[in-house]
């Protein structure tokens, strides 16, 4: 089989390897669809501090059980299925709470062990969710992206009262903003971005303003309208967003960041414990892909909205390098497998 492997940073080759076979527990995924995310090319570049190499990239990805391994029932084979890339021990002190997303043994497909852009993947039984025949492949492959706004959302608990401000439209701000209007129905819905396209893109993704804080003062803007954020997610992740959202939020607010950055930033406590702000930080996702599974069937959310490309993985190298230089005219970039 044919797998797309970065031997180190900098280096993608697409390597011929055989074909895994899935030990017990785990069963093996013909890949159909994958997409692309920042993580991946962050680990093609040498920027992600976990990643081991050589590595197969990859952690949203769909396609069909081939072959399992011993102890998962027969009947799981030919199933579609979308992949959740986070792997857990299930008994630490994370997992015992309900966040396997931040288990002490966290293994993510893709970062720590190999992943989808492959035509063939190993992955635990348990990470292989089947997708109902009604759901597209195009949609089952956009599972894990939109299990990332389902954890965010999780922590807020949207409501019909909310003023939902939404910073960044690249594609973790575009699907948390589909499911604020598609699942939650906010109130209002603003959407701050610095590049025209995206913010038309959050539109049709259901904002109801959107506004281009290039060159303007955002709190003045909003200041000037008189909105008080009740809710605000940042989903640009730039050190600088945090104290300006504690400064815009509404008193009893909730805020959710959901950034790496390991840049210092500066934050008054009075204007948090002030105003009586919830802060959550949210990272990947605690078992949300049948609930986005579910929203998918309730035909809520439209991650179509989000593909701008798809490519044949033999052109992959290609694909990231648009990714990577393109966010005005690029979004959500597919690979296909055959
Ligand atoms: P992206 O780079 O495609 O989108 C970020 C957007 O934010 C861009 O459109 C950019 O123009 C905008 N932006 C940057 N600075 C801004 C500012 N000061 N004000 C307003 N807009 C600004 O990235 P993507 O894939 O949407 O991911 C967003 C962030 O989320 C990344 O930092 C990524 O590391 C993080 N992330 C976190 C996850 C988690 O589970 N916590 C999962 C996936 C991504
Ligand atoms: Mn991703
Ligand atoms: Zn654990």
């Amino acid at each position: 089989m044919k797998s797309v492997v970065i031997q180190q940073p900098g280096q993608l080759d697409i390597t011929e390897r055989s074909r895994p076979e899935p030990a017990a527990g785990e069963v093996r995924v013909k890949v159909k669809l994958a997409g692309i995310c920042g993580s991946d090319s962050h680990i093609y570049r040498g920027h992600n501090p976990f990643a081991k190499y050589p590595r197969v990239i990859g952690h949203e990805f769909f396609g069909i059980i081939d072959a399992v391994g011993e102890g998962v029932p027969a009947e799981r084979l030919g199933q579609r299925v979308s992949v959740d890339p986070v792997i857990s021990c299930g008994h630490c002190y994370p997992c015992s709470v309900g966040k396997p997303n931040v288990c002490t043994s966290l293994v993510v497909l893709g970062v720590h062990r190999d992943g989808g852009f492959s035509e063939y993947a190993v992955v635990p039984e348990a990470n292989a969710w089947v997708i109902p025949d009604a759901i597209a492949d195009e949609d089952a492959v956009m599972v894990e992206p939109f299990t990332i706004a389902a954890n965010v959302t999780g922590h807020a608990s949207p409501t019909e009262q909310d003023v939902a401000l939404v910073y960044g439209a690249g594609p973790m701000g575009l699907t948390t903003v589909q499911a604020l209007k598609g699942v939650y129905n906010v109130k209002q819905l603003i959407v701050v971005d610095r590049i025209e396209e995206r913010l038309k893109m959050a539109q049709g993704c259901g904002a109801d303003l959107v506004i281009n804080n290039s060159n303007v003062n955002l709190q003045a803007v909003l200041e000037e309208k008189g909105i008080k954020p009740t809710l605000i997610i940042d989903a640009a992740c730039h050190p600088s967003i945090l104290p300006e959202a504690i400064a815009l939020a509404s008193p009893a607010a909730r805020i959710v960041i959901m950034g790496f950055s390991s840049e210092p930033c500066q934050i008054v406590q009075q204007g948090i414990t002030g105003k009586e702000l919830s802060i959550f930080s949210s990272r990947l996702n605690a078992r949300k892909f049948p609930v986005v599974i579910d929203w998918l069937q309730r035909g809520l959310i439209d991650p179509t909205k989000l593909v701008t490309h798809k490519f044949d993985y033999h052109h992959v190298a290609d694909a990231i390098e648009l990714f990577e230089k393109d966010q005005r005219q690029c979004c959500k970039v597919l690979l296909t497998f055959n």
